[in-house]
């Protein structure tokens, strides 16, 4: 159709299109999101997981809440263990982007005019904000994430969260600074206003249960060969090959960039976008596969380092396990009229690390088959993806329904429901809940566990299954 419209024509015909196309994109208003932003890890933004956040930050789906449509159900209470929101990057990974920087600077070769337009973007107008103050903290977008998680709770539960039952919410937090910001943040949303007297408690007992637990410290975080999977991922063919693409793409000698720098690069275009809103210029070093591959590494360090890897990691949980559990208990027991209402809501923020063990210990995310350094290619439906189980604010939601056969208890992370492993139903009677983690109400002793035998606490032993050592 094109041979019949003059020259001249078509030139104003493309000219108007590309206005068109530009003007029907910015109509639609999504935002420009690197292609790779869902692959984060613990670096993703909790959008990435519920995009509809990104149009409505405070819209809620009713249609979650999934009590037996047959029965009369109420809420009566909530538990909440919540992440904190998004942060900057620790000293480590700050030092990290320092050294990528000045290597790029002054290492890579110039950016021609052709289509690298980002490599001169990265070397002639990105300059390094990162300064070592920001260690860890949250950040604007991190309070944001809290204070909006707070006001689509109260929507979804508004008898529970009504203005006159907030001074009977506990809240408890990490004493890490990012955590307390979050709780605070988490307040104003409750609230709906700014200047809120905050009401948490700081309890590292119940939320940073991992840095307390012997035999979890000395069985894992100082094991040397605990993470033996991590390493040999780290060092094997998917990564080397990710590092030389990388180390082309910039024209850089491919000795000179360390497994540790393309990872720098890869959480640069997390944090510009996690912080910033923006679409970094690191991101184009990337493509899906490249993406892929790191995000499996930073899933094994999870795996091996928090999760399903070492049995040890769940039990270390087992405070912050009995802690949920007594406070349904207690939320759910008959009562008489003169009694005092329950609690109508527990809000506990934490870490990463604080929900990936009391996930694992509930036994959720547990595939057949571990993941490990031989198996990428085998593993890419696995369920343990840490970009959709603990992104920024990332939380496990406990809804005890008083219904007319009694307790219900439905499970949701992240806002979406999950049921509990062997259970039938989003929302199961609450006893039925309690007789499938039986073994664990009536153990999973803290002090046995962390204290007891140094030995055979080892690795899960489903690992023998599958393609480890031979020995
Ligand atoms: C709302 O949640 C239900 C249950 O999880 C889901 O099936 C449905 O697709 C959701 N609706 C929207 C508009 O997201
Ligand atoms: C260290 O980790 C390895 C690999 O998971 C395990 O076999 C070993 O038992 C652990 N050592 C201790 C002291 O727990």
């Amino acid at each position: 159709m094109f041979s019949v419209v003059p020259p001249r024509n078509s030139l104003l015909v493309a000219a108007l299109s590309l206005l068109l196309s530009r003007w029907s994109c910015s109509c639609l208003s999504v935002p420009d999101i690197p292609h790779i932003a869902t692959y984060f890890g613990t670096k993703t933004r909790y959008e990435e997981v519920n995009p509809h956040l990104l149009r409505d930050a405070v819209s809620v789906n009713k249609s979650v809440l999934k009590p037996p449509p047959t029965e009369r159900c109420s809420p009566v209470h909530l538990t909440a263990v919540i992440r904190h929101g998004s942060r900057y990057p620790t000293i480590k990974n700050i030092h990290r982007i320092q050294k990528l920087s000045e290597l790029v600077r002054t290492g890579a070769s110039r950016g021609s005019d052709g289509s690298d337009g980002w490599l001169q973007d990265i070397q002639n107008r990105w300059e390094n904000w990162f300064t070592e103050d920001m260690d860890g903290q949250l950040v604007m977008k991190g309070r944001e994430d809290l204070r909006q998680l707070a006001l689509r709770l109260s929507s979804l539960f508004p008898s529970l969260l009504a203005e006159e039952n907030l001074r009977r919410i506990s809240l408890r937090s990490s004493s890490k600074h990012r955590c307390v910001s979050s709780v605070e943040a988490f307040q104003e949303g409750l609230w709906r206003r700014s200047d809120v007297e905050y009401l948490h408690q700081v309890d590292d007992e119940l939320m940073r249960f991992f840095e307390r637990c012997r035999g979890y410290v000395e069985g894992v975080e100082k094991n040397r060969t605990a993470l033996q999977e991590v390493e040999k991922f780290k060092h094997g063919d998917e990564m080397e090959a990710v590092r030389r693409r990388m180390a082309d793409r910039l024209g850089l000698p491919h000795h000179l960039l360390t497994v540790d720098l393309v990872e720098a690069a890869f959480f640069l275009c997390s944090y510009e976008l996690s912080i910033k809103s923006v679409h970094s210029p690191w991101c184009f070093l990337f493509d899906q596969h490249d993406a892929k591959v790191l995000e499996y590494k930073a899933d094994l360090k999870q795996y091996w380092m928090r999760s399903h890897g070492h049995v040890i990691s769940g039990l270390s949980s087992c405070p912050l396990f009995h802690h949920v559990f007594r406070t349904l208990d207690k939320a759910g027991r008959p009562r008489r009229s003169t009694d005092a209402a329950p609690e109508p809501a527990s809000i506990l923020v934490g870490h990463a690390e604080t929900l990936l063990p009391l996930l694992s210990l509930l036994g959720l995310y547990k595939d057949k088959t571990p993941p490990t350094a031989n198996n990428y290619h085998a593993q890419h439906g696995r369920s343990f993806r840490t970009s959709l189980i603990v992104p920024y604010a990332a939380n496990l939601l406990f809804v005890l329904y008083d219904c007319q056969r009694g307790p219900r208890l439905q499970l949701l992370i992240n806002e979406s429901p999950v049921r509990f492993p062997g259970l039938e139903e989003d929302a199961p009677l609450y006893r039925d809940v309690r007789a499938t983690y039986r073994h664990l109400l009536d153990g999973c002793d803290f002090h046995r566990e962390c204290e007891g035998r140094a030995t055979g606490r080892g690795p899960n032993t489903e690992l023998s299954l599958c393609g480890g050592p031979s020995d």
